[in-house]
């Protein structure tokens, strides 16, 4: 038995692990630190050493030797195949009742895959969402641990002492076995693409129908962030919006190539979605103007399209921002929904008992889509932990029943003088369809029954019925 006396372990330690490291220095935990490659081990000893009890360690044996038992490990390598083979070599060297923790961004389905096999050699397996970017790794995160509840016992205060907090509560929580925790990050991330998508179009709208400078939008957003959408992304568009390129003068924004990237969990909460069946609008309306945005060839040649008759901007400059503001409230709220949503399917779909309010807790610091907002979502769960959506719920009902005349205009408007708006115009679809008495579901049916005979049902009696479409009735 080792009696090593380091209280975790980290290794991987790129900026994430490095930053995740030094937090856990800092409130006053030994850590053990490991690379790969000793050069970052020493480095970080070099540079922080000063900062908090570490225990370098060259190879996995020393590492793990310096660790108390049961050993607490936190991977911090690349997801995939990295992730596969420090996990694998650990386990070689490890004891039963060690625990292993992957702060990685895993997909969620490799995360059940390893906990089942790491449970099979006596190990836990606790597959951590770890949200903040690297500020939030080194002061304090939101973290979303999935895995044994077990596990969960000798690790939660570890973990939540590193967390953010807000109100005295820690921004960690035990989410629920296996994958369930990365599932969680994973939704989380996708969320935050349709926020960012829906700041973006509330820009856009600014730049191009009203023609406002960058500078006064930016000031919008910064006022924007004392009201209802007070959020960490919104603060930091008005301080992205204000920043002025020191090479040409000119607001940087725009300087910048309008083409956005992604890393991939944007793509999988939407493949998730799909298979859960899910109408998670929002998110893939994000991920699909980010692919839009990245067809440069395809854009290129379609600049010569014609757009037709666009009406001028609207007159009252400040009445259309206040519009705006209320219709990316509402379709923020719709997002949300939608993501929970997702959350709640995919927790029936694996058994995983997840708490949507407890979710909404642990956002509300640390990480990227922290909000005000997430406040309201916890104590609409609290109030009724079985909500069928969040649209439901009487103060988000309130606010997007107030917004959506406002919603409807800004929609109308960007549509007549050609502002492309796909997530604040699917998500008015989708708050349309949800309420409709009657949907054109079945003209489907009928069109499905009719060429492949799938039957339908009818609203005056019980059964499955089949027409001879057209013939004598
Ligand atoms: P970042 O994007 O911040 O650089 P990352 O790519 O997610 O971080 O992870 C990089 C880390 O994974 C590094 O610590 C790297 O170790 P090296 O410094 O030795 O390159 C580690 N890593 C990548 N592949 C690995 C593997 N197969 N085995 C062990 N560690 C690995």
């Amino acid at each position: 038995d080792s009696t090593g006396r380091a209280h975790i372990g980290v290794t991987g330690l790129a900026v994430m692990g490095s930053n995740i490291a030094r937090n856990f220095a800092r409130r006053g935990h030994t850590v053990a630190v490991h690379n790969r490659s000793r050069a970052k081990t020493d480095a970080l000893i070099d540079t922080y050493g000063h900062e908090g009890d570490f225990v370098p360690a060259g190879t996995i044996e020393e590492f793990l030797d310096a660790l108390q038992t049961p050993r607490r490990v936190l991977v911090m390598v690349q997801a995939g195949a990295a992730t596969d083979a420090v996990i694998n070599e650990l386990a070689d060297n490890m004891d039963a009742g060690d625990i292993i923790i992957d702060g990685g961004n895993s997909l969620y389905t490799d995360t059940i895959r390893r906990e089942a096999a790491m449970r099979e050699r006596g190990l836990h397996f606790v597959g951590a969402g770890i949200s903040g970017g690297e500020e939030g790794a080194l002061n304090g995160p939101s973290i979303m641990p999935g895995g044994p509840a077990e596990s969960y016992r000798h690790l939660g205060p570890l973990l939540e002492s590193i967390s953010a907090h807000v109100d005295g509560e820690p921004c960690c929580t035990h989410v629920g076995p296996d994958g369930s925790g990365h599932f969680v990050k994973m939704v989380h991330n996708g969320i935050e693409y349709a926020d960012m998508q829906l700041i973006g179009e509330a820009f856009d709208l600014m730049r191009t129908a009203l023609g406002m400078p960058i500078a006064e939008i930016g000031e919008v957003f910064r006022q924007w962030n004392s009201g209802d959408l007070e959020s960490y992304l919104v603060e930091i568009t008005a301080e992205v919006l204000g920043q002025v390129d020191t090479r040409t003068g000119r607001p940087l924004v725009e300087m910048i190539v309008d083409s956005a990237g992604q890393k991939g969990t944007g793509r999988w909460t939407v493949k998730s979605a799909l298979d859960l069946g899910v109408p998670t609008t929002g998110i893939a309306e994000a991920v699909f103007a980010r692919a839009l945005s990245s067809a440069t060839d395809q854009r290129e040649r379609a600049r010569e399209l014609q757009g037709g008759a666009t009406t001028a901007a609207p007159v009252d400059t400040a009445e259309f921002i206040a519009a705006i503001n209320e219709a990316l409230y509402a379709s923020k709220v719709v997002a949300y929904a939608q993501g929970f949503d997702q959350i709640v399917a995919g927790s029936r779909e694996y058994g995983w008992d997840i708490a949507p309010g407890d979710l909404a807790t642990i956002w509300r610091g640390g990480c990227i889509i922290r909000a005000t907002f997430l406040d309201r979502i916890k104590e609409a769960y609290a109030e009724d932990p079985d909500l069928p959506s969040l649209l439901l719920a009487p103060y988000f009902r309130a606010a997007v029943e107030d917004a959506v005349d406002s919603w409807r205009r800004v929609v109308s408007t960007a549509t007549l003088t050609g502002v492309p708006v796909p997530a604040f115009s699917s998500s008015l679809s989708y708050y349309d369809a949800l309420r409709a008495e009657r949907l054109p579901a079945a003209l489907t049916q009928g069109l499905r029954d009719y060429f492949g005979a799938h039957t339908y049902r009818r609203v005056d009696m019980e059964g499955d019925f089949h027409t001879l479409w057209g013939g004598d009735r």
